[in-house]
């Protein structure tokens, strides 16, 4: 059985990519295939290395059920493109940055709202801007559950 590795990269990695780290990791737990993923994720900038995720996505994260332990965000790294099977961005500067460390991979370098078309939106909006961390969550949501079904693990 393969095992598939993602990481979910955002801009400062402690609203958007957490969030969708850990949505995630608990759909493939709710979903009984939890031993068949690794769900990671980093920042292009390194502003916020070594922080634990905004409070935000702590808060949503804890109303929704899901576990919000353990996280110290980080930056990608040259060596993630190796490591990971699939990079998931949240909006096209972080796309546009992944692309210029690694190449254009549109198969494994992608935005997580390219899995969802039907929800209209062409990124996940940033929190740390908007406030709104529900749109958030609704966004990691369906894009996690279609990623499951992608990868065949729903
Ligand atoms: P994120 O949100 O990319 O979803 O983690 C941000 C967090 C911090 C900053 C910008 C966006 N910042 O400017 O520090």
């Amino acid at each position: 059985m393969k095992h598939h590795k993602i990481l979910f990269v955002c801009l400062g990695n402690i609203c958007r990519s957490p969030m969708a780290e850990y949505v995630f990791r608990h759909q493939a737990e709710a979903a009984g295939t939890a031993h068949r993923i690794t769900s990671d994720s980093a920042g292009t900038s390194g502003w916020h290395d070594g922080e634990n995720m905004h409070r935000g996505t702590l808060q949503k994260l804890a109303a929704q059920g899901i576990d919000n332990s353990g996280f110290t965000s980080s930056k990608v790294k040259k060596t993630d493109f190796d490591a990971y099977d699939f990079i998931i961005a949240m909006d096209d500067s972080n796309l546009a940055e992944l692309e210029r460390l690694f190449g254009r991979h549109p198969e494994k370098i992608f935005k997580l709202t390219d899995l969802i078309p039907e929800s209209g939106y062409t990124h996940v909006p940033d929190p740390w801007h908007t406030g709104d961390f529900d749109e958030t969550y609704r966004l990691c949501e369906a894009g996690g559950k279609a990623l499951l079904k992608k990868l065949g693990l729903a």
